[in-house]
C-alpha cells in the first residue's frame, strides 16, 4: 500500500493545486481544464475507488494460480481484506501490519475447527462480525480434508497485494463465488478444484519450515521479466505459472514488500490485453458473484434506481438479465480533476478492461503528447456537460429509441447533478434517478460498505451503459458485462 498511498497522496496535491488554474485554456494549450465549479473532495469515494481496484486483482491473482487445479494440484488465496487474527495467531507484530505473520514465526496448530456462534448461524445475519465468522468457519479448514485439500494439500499465498486497508472487513462481505471459497463447479477444464482458503488457515496448514517465500524481485531477474509493465501480460502469466508449478514446494508465499506481480504499471498498460483471452473464461471471473450482503442492498434499492414498477422481481443471484430501457451513465467529477491531471501526466491510458480493442470507444494512449492528443484526452477524462448530453442523445439513437430511463452514478454535488438531472428530463427522458436522489437508502451500517458495489452492479445490467475510461468502477462493470456475454456495442465511454 506505499505505492497506494503515495499516489493517493500525490492525487491530493493536484487538486488542491488546480484550482488556481484559468478556467479556459486559449492562451495556453498546456494546460488541460476541466471548466466546472470546484467539486468537494469526497474521501468516501477515494476508499471506494482502493475497494474498487480489489476486484479486478482477486481474480487476476487467483487466474494465476489456476494451472495448479489444472494439474491436479492446489492453490489458495488468502483475502486482501484480513479480518482481525483470532486467538490462534500469535499477536506480537505490529497493529499497522493487522494480520501479516512474518516467516519464521510458527503458530499452534488448533484442532479444534472455528465454529460459528448461535446468532451467525442464521445465514440471512449480514453483520460483518458473522460474515467474518462463517469466512473461518468455512468447510475447507480442515487440515483432516483428503487431498487435493487438506494438510496434504498445496497452497499459494500472495502476500505482497493489496493488504491492510484499514478497513477490516472480510472480502465475503463484497463478493462471492470461488474468489472467496465457494467451490469451482465445472471440473471438467481444470479437473477437482480445491477451495480458496483464509490467512487462518493458512498458517495452520503451512507452518513456516515448509514455506517457500518467493521474493517477486529476484524471481523475476531470474525469469527474464522487465517489472515496470515492460513485460507482455500473456508472457508473465506464462512465466509465472511455470514457475509455480513446482510440484515439490507444498506451499509457497509470495513475500510481503516485494512488487506485485499485478501492479499499476500493468494494470493501466496495454500489455494487459493479452491476458483477457484466458482471464475472462477463468472460473473465478465466469463464476463471479456478489455477496449476499451486496445483494440485498442492490435489492432494496433497484426499483428505484432503474424506475421499476413494484410488481418487477429481482432475479436471483447469479441470474443472467438485462434492465431493458435503462441507460446507466457513469459521471465522475469530484477526485477526478485532480486524478486527471495526475493520470495525463503519467501518459496513462485506460483502465484495464476499458481498453479492449473490441468496444466501440476504445482509446488507447499511445500519440506524442500534443495539444490535440490532451484535448482528446480531456474529453474523454472530464468530458463538459454538452459533451455528455451530445453522447447521451446518440446512445438513445443507437438503441432505435428504447432507451428511456437514466441512472447517473456520480461522487458530483447534489446541486450539480439536479441539474444535470433537469437538463435530461427537458432532453425527453422519461426518468432521471442519481446518486443522491431522495430514495436511495442503505439501511444499515453494512449495506452502506456497498454503494460502490451497488452502482457497479446496476452499470452491469443497464441496457446500456456509458462510463468513464479511466475509472476501476467503469472497467469492471465491463468485464461484467463482457463475462455475461453483452454485445460490446452497448457499452461506451466518454
Ligand atoms: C482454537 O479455535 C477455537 C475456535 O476458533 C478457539 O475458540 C480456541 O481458543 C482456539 N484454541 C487455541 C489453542 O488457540
Ligand atoms: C509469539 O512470537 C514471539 C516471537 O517469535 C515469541 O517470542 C512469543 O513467545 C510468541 N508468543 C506465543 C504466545 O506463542
Ligand atoms: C446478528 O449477529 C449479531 C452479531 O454480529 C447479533 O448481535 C445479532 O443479535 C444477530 N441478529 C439476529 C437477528 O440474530
Ligand atoms: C528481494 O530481493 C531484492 C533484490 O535482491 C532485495 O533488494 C530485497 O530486499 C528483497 N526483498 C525482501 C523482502 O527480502
Ligand atoms: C446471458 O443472456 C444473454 C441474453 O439472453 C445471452 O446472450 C448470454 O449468452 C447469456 N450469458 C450467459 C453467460 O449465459
Amino acid at each position: 500500500m506505499d505505492t497506494a498511498r503515495s499516489l493517493l497522496s500525490r492525487i491530493t496535491e493536484k487538486s488542491n493545486q488546480n484550482e488556481h488554474l484559468p478556467l479556459t485554456n486559449a492562451q495556453n494549450p498546456d494546460v488541460i481544464d476541466f471548466p466546472v465549479p470546484a467539486q468537494k473532495h469526497s474521501s468516501r469515494k477515494i476508499w471506494i475507488f482502493w475497494i474498487v481496484l480489489c476486484l479486478t486483482i482477486p481474480p487476476l491473482v487467483l487466474y494465476l494460480s489456476l494451472p495448479f487445479i489444472r494439474s491436479d494440484t492446489f492453490r489458495d488465496f488468502t483475502s486482501p481484506f484480513q479480518s482481525k487474527p483470532s486467538a490462534t495467531v500469535n499477536d506480537t507484530h505490529p497493529p499497522d501490519i493487522d494480520d501479516y505473520i512474518p516467516p519464521h514465526v510458527t503458530v499452534p496448530i488448533n484442532q479444534t475447527r472455528p465454529s460459528v456462534s448461535k446468532d451467525c448461524q442464521d445465514l440471512t445475519n449480514l453483520t460483518v462480525y458473522c460474515i467474518r465468522e462463517r469466512e473461518h468457519a468455512a468447510p475447507q479448514h480442515d487440515l483432516d480434508l483428503p487431498y487435493p485439500e487438506g494438510r496434504t494439500g498445496r497452497y499459494i499465498t500472495f502476500n505482497n497485494h493489496f493488504r491492510y486497508t484499514g478497513l477490516h472487513v472480510p472480502l465475503s462481505a463484497y463478493i462471492g463465488g470461488p474468489s472467496v471459497g465457494e467451490p469451482i463447479l465445472d471440473t471438467t477444464i481444470h479437473g477437482p478444484a480445491a477451495r480458496s482458503v483464509d490467512q487462518q488457515y493458512w498458517h495452520q496448514v503451512c507452518p513456516p519450515d515448509e514455506v517457500v517465500y518467493l521474493n517477486v524481485t529476484t524471481e523475476q531477474a531470474e525469469m527474464g521479466i522487465e517489472g515496470d509493465g515492460k513485460t507482455e501480460g500473456s508472457v508473465l502469466v506464462e512465466k509465472w505459472v511455470e514457475r509455480l508449478s513446482r510440484k515439490e514446494e507444498r506451499c509457497v508465499e509470495i513475500m510481503f514488500k516485494t512488487p506485485r506481480i499485478f501492479d499499476f504499471t500493468l494494470l493501466d498498460n496495454p500489455h494487459l490485453i493479452s491476458i483477457w483471452p484466458d482471464f475472462h473464461k477463468s472460473p473465478f471471473v465466469r463464476d463471479f458473484i456478489w455477496s449476499p450482503l451486496v445483494h440485498r442492498a442492490y435489492s432494496h434499492n433497484v426499483h428505484f434506481m432503474a424506475s421499476l414498477p413494484d410488481s418487477w422481481k429481482v432475479p436471483e443471484l447469479g441470474e443472467n438479465y438485462t434492465l431493458e430501457g435503462l441507460l446507466v451513465i457513469a459521471v465522475r467529477r469530484g477526485d477526478y480533476k485532480g486524478h486527471c491531471y495526475l493520470l495525463w501526466d503519467a501518459g496513462l491510458p485506460f483502465n484495464t478492461w476499458d481498453m479492449l480493442p473490441e468496444l466501440p470507444d476504445a482509446y488507447i494512449r499511445d500519440a506524442p503528447d500534443s495539444p490535440a492528443e490532451k484535448a482528446k484526452f480531456v474529453k474523454h477524462c472530464w468530458p463538459s456537460e454538452e459533451e455528455m448530453m451530445a453522447k447521451i442523445r446518440k446512445a438513445r439513437e443507437d438503441s432505435g429509441n428504447t432507451l428511456k430511463r437514466i441512472f447517473m452514478a456520480s461522487n458530483a454535488e447534489l446541486e450539480y447533478l439536479e441539474e444535470f438531472r433537469e437538463n435530461l428530463l427537458k432532453d425527453g427522458w422519461e426518468s432521471v434517478v442519481h446518486t443522491l436522489s431522495k430514495g436511495i437508502e442503505f439501511p444499515t451500517e453494512e449495506e452502506a460498505l456497498c454503494d460502490a458495489m451497488v452502482d457497479m452492479e446496476i452499470a452491469r445490467r443497464a441496457q446500456v451503459f456509458i462510463g468513464n475510461g479511466f475509472s476501476s468502477l467503469t472497467s469492471n462493470a465491463v468485464m461484467m458485462r463482457l463475462t455475461d456475454g453483452k454485445d460490446p456495442r452497448t457499452i461506451r465511454f466518454w
